[in-house]
């Protein structure tokens, strides 16, 4: 088929992942149309938002063929999971994502544990129980901290680390008996507690190839000096200078390569991104947990550093010909900073009328003189009323920046978010902080 100016349709969660997968496709020579479902104000600049909730697998295949979209994107857990991937298969459309079976990796942790327990992948060691009585006894001679995960997916939170037998015990009757996170309750892992730098590691898979992309770093708690409650993310960098290409081809051979080959061999290849989040332990490398699409916000980074055309990778990825199309990268440094509402990861109070950003328009840029175009923004929870950006989510943007270095991204970042404002906006002012102390 022609990839002459394609329509392309993105699925996921509306956030500055969804934004900053279309700002890159819509550099691509052979883009035409971009759809998304959901919106934020972020990408109306650069598509059409459509009026069909994610989820709503059916009539998205319908206006996929009705618009004649020519590759769909299925970007976020949740559209993985529902088998987005598989109805349109069946339906002869072409999308790009793994199948609901190739994403249990992320959505079912106790799957997760068991398949790198079968191919021999580095892991924290664990047990997985779907009896109370049996894991609360596991756990009296466990050592301490004890890490308890909640089996399917429970909005980033269904991990508890707990620091004492009495609070492990406690733990483990919110999540098995009064089902806090439902029935994501039902199984639970428990293991060994990780020590090291994590991570964040991407490789893009057509089932049958494979090419890693560069290492980057999520800053997951709201409070500086990673305290407070987990968030979806509040900044990333990438690479990271502490990460050695030897490090990274150690993390190809023993974790990468074995993952997707254990995959094939199950009969179920993935095919998509897969990212791992990795503890450096000091007998190595170790995996936390796999993730079947891209992360928000390392997304962000990546495709600040990419210098290659998404369109044309993800079409040789769905044609698995990725073998066929070269990955190239800046060499350069990325961060993307997140603004988050007040209040964020817990109640939040939208509509906040946001200041300092040019209007949503065909260019999302902000800076002066020669950082334009280095810093870009990234809509996440925004809309507009009245004419007026406004507050719509818990993290509201991304400001993002390149630079020669990872101090002089960050410093060009952090300038920016100094013109931008909303009633209640908090930011993490140490991000890539850790990663510039380890690389000393
Ligand atoms: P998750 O929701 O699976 O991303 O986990 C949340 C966070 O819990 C991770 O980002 C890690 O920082 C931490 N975590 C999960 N498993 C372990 C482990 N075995 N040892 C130490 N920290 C862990
Ligand atoms: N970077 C966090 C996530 O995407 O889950």
């Amino acid at each position: 088929m022609s990839i002459e100016k394609q329509k392309i349709l993105i699925v996921g969660a509306g956030g500055g992942r969804e934004h900053a997968l279309g700002w890159k496709i819509a550099q691509s020579p052979n883009v035409g149309e971009i759809f998304f479902a959901p919106e934020n104000a972020g990408t109306a600049t650069i598509g059409t938002n459509i009026d069909i909730k994610p989820d709503n697998i059916y009539d998205l295949i319908e206006f996929t063929k009705k618009e004649s979209i020519d590759l769909t994107l299925a970007v976020s857990d949740s559209v993985l999971a529902l088998g987005i991937v598989d109805e349109f298969k069946r339906a002869s459309l072409r999308i790009w994502g793994p199948t609901k079976a190739a994403s249990q990796i992320e959505w079912s942790k106790a799957f997760s544990k068991d398949f790198m327990r079968r191919h021999n992948l580095p892991t924290a060691q664990f047990q997985t129980f779907t009896d109370f009585e049996k894991a609360k006894e596991y756990i009296t001679n466990h050592p301490l901290p004890i890490v308890i995960k909640a089996d399917g997916l429970a909005f980033g939170k269904g991990v508890i680390i707990a620091q004492t037998i009495e609070e492990a015990e406690k733990t483990l009757e919110e999540i098995m008996i009064k089902k806090i996170f439902g029935a994501s309750g039902n199984e639970v892992v428990i293991e060994e507690f990780l020590v090291g730098p994590e991570i964040s590691i991407h490789a893009l898979s057509d089932g049958k190839n494979f090419k890693m992309f560069p290492s980057s770093q999520d800053h997951k708690r709201i409070g500086e000096g990673d305290t407070g409650l987990n968030t979806g993310g509040m900044g990333v960098i990438g690479p990271l200078p502490f990460v050695t290409s030897e490090m990274m081809e150690r993390i190809e051979k023993e974790i990468i390569a074995p993952t997707f080959a254990g995959m094939e061999k199950d009969g179920n290849p993935f095919e998509g991104i897969l990212y791992p989040s990795l503890m450096l332990t000091k007998d190595g490398p170790k995996i936390i947990e796999f993730n079947a699409r891209f992360g928000d916000p390392e997304a962000q980074v990546y495709m600040r550093l990419l210098d290659s055309d998404l369109l044309e990778i993800l079409n040789a990825c769905v044609d698995k010909k990725l073998n066929e199309v070269e990955i190239k990268w800046k060499n350069e440094f990325a961060c993307n900073i997140a603004l988050a509402s007040g209040g964020y990861p817990g109640n939040y109070e939208k509509g906040k009328e946001i200041t300092g950003l040019p209007l949503p328009s065909p260019s999302p840029c902000q800076g002066e003189g020669k950082e334009r175009g280095e810093v870009v923004i990234f809509h996440a929870g925004t809309t507009m009323k009245d004419g007026k950006l406004i507050t719509n989510g818990g993290r509201v943007l991304g400001v993002s920046a390149t630079g020669k270095t990872l101090e002089d991204a960050l410093q060009k970042a952090y300038k920016a978010i100094g013109h931008v404002s909303f009633e209640g906006m908090q930011y993490r002012r140490d991000i890539g902080k850790k990663a510039l102390a380890l690389s000393k």
